[in-house]
């Protein structure tokens, strides 16, 4: 018999993709440098944990059963917690023993009649494992289905459905509306006639109001948008469904998609104030899942974002795939400038260095012209070091260390900031060689390390996560 790590070829490190099953808390990790003083509020991030059920193996990484992990920053401590997201979909697993909804790529495995059923009242999963955010008080974790899960940021536990999605999917990656405090969102509707929704949600409210709405016939898959002082931004990239393969197909939900590439790819503009839609901006086929950032810039309309050759990085994610240290697709930081008066899209990729999970200094530069994004990158294997992007010099700069895998780094601001870069950074580590993770501190602006601490257990790759202070 072979073990995990005798048939990882060195693509993909071990233990990232290994459950956790563990949930506990711990007053104060072990912290090797010095945090600063200034630093006062907690990370919150949500990921996959737990692959296996019972005596089945989800299929991808997006599928693993959600864990909220915290780590609290006061009086130059850190203190750690974490627990599995107590949705719907948890409990069925832990009451049942086995995968009982369906996620990105795992169906249960159902009888005829089952199915039958399931295509009249579909179990959408609540398995809140890709982002969060806090809109005014309420902490809310998000997968792609149209269950939000608040949960108390204190004790990690699940407190039901935040707010009504008024679609069938919607995205992980809302964008905080600065006039209301509320937040923007996609939605696709589908059904006999499928259209593009953004809704606005504001601080304490649980219904939303759509804003703005396009009709469409084959709706693409979304996992994040743009935003600008006047637009929402859409990409439409050529990965699209038949809405009604959807519910009568009997395939696990992304496995519907189609890579179409001679569809090319297609902005979408809505006016945030209106609703009036305006495009579609075309452009080679590509394939992404996150904005980085747009703005305006006179008449044109500037876009970046992480984006793959194609739609082929949804099948490098498998787990099997990943288990066994398969090549996985690099991402490239690209400029989409879209001028709305002729018509034409411009692109250009900014930085050389591959890098995804993007983030930028959002409350002062979202919507906005900015200069830094913050990511993860490698030299062609897994994400292995964390890169610093100068979108105005197109340079980048980087952070790394030997058998270390870090996650998405957030910037937190320093007080009084001054240089948008002027902060810190927040990633968790995966330490390969000892088995471990640690959450990295380091200075935003230069990427020297100012403090770790470390958790005595692996933290299973995830997406994203926050800092409240
Ligand atoms: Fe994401």
């Amino acid at each position: 018999m072979t073990t995990l790590a005798e048939t990882t070829t060195g693509a993909t490190p071990r233990h990232g993709f290994d459950s956790l099953e563990g949930e506990t808390q711990i007053e104060a990790l072990p912290v090797n440098g010095e945090l600063p003083p200034w630093l006062q509020g907690s990370l919150v991030r949500t990921g996959p944990a737990k692959w296996e059920v019972g005596s089945r193996a989800m299929n991808h990484w997006f599928d693993g059963l959600a864990m909220l992990h915290r780590f609290s920053f006061a009086g130059g401590e850190v203190s750690y917690a974490n627990r599995f997201l107590e949705t719907k979909a948890y409990r069925a697993a832990m009451e049942k023993g086995e995968i009982t909804y369906s996620e990105f790529a795992t169906d249960p495995c159902r009888s005829l009649y089952q199915r039958v059923t399931a295509m009249f009242s579909p179990k959408l999963t609540d398995n809140a494992n890709v982002n969060l955010v806090k809109l005014g008080e309420r902490f809310i974790a998000m997968t792609e289905t149209p269950i939000p899960v608040q949960f108390d940021a204190d004790t990690l536990a699940a407190a039901g459905v935040a707010y009504d999605v008024p679609g069938t999917l919607t995205t992980a990656h809302p964008h905080l509306d600065r006039a209301t405090k509320g937040m923007l969102n996609y939605a696709a509707k589908l059904g006999p006639r499928s259209s593009y929704r953004f809704f606005l949600v504001r601080p304490d409210a649980s219904s939303p109001e759509v804003v703005a709405s396009k009709p469409v016939r084959r709706p693409a898959y979304m996992h994040s948008f743009g935003l600008t002082e006047r637009w929402l931004v859409l990409a439409e990239f050529p990965f699209v469904v038949n809405p009604p393969s959807l519910a009568l197909s009997g395939r696990p939900y992304i496995e519907n998609y189609r890579w179409r590439p001679e569809l090319g790819t297609r902005f979408h503009l809505f006016d945030r104030g209106s609703g009036e839609t305006v495009g579609p901006f075309e452009a080679d086929a590509r394939f992404g899942f996150h904005f980085v950032n747009a703005y305006e810039d006179g008449d044109e309309v500037v876009a970046d974002i992480c984006t793959f050759p194609d739609a082929g990085i949804v099948q490098d994610l498998y787990l099997e795939r990943l288990r066994a240290g398969k090549p996985v697709a690099q991402p490239a930081l690209e400029r989409f400038r879209i001028a709305t008066g002729s018509g034409a899209v411009a692109v250009e990729r900014l930085i050389d260095e591959p890098m995804e999970l993007p983030r930028i200094n959002y409350g002062r530069c979202n919507e906005r012209p900015y200069r830094y994004a913050w990511g993860v990158g490698s030299d062609g294997g897994w994400l292995d070091r964390i890169v610093k992007a100068d979108v105005v010099e197109r340079r980048s700069t980087t952070w790394l260390q030997d058998d270390c895998y870090p996650g998405e780094p957030v910037f937190v601001a320093g007080p009084d900031a001054v240089g948008e870069d002027e902060g810190v950074l927040l990633s968790v580590v995966l330490d390969a060689s000892k088995g471990n993770s640690f959450l990295l501190v380091l200075d935003a602006a230069s990427l020297e390390e100012l403090a770790r601490a470390e958790v005595p257990h692996h933290i299973p790759f995830g997406f994203h996560g926050q800092f409240a202070a």
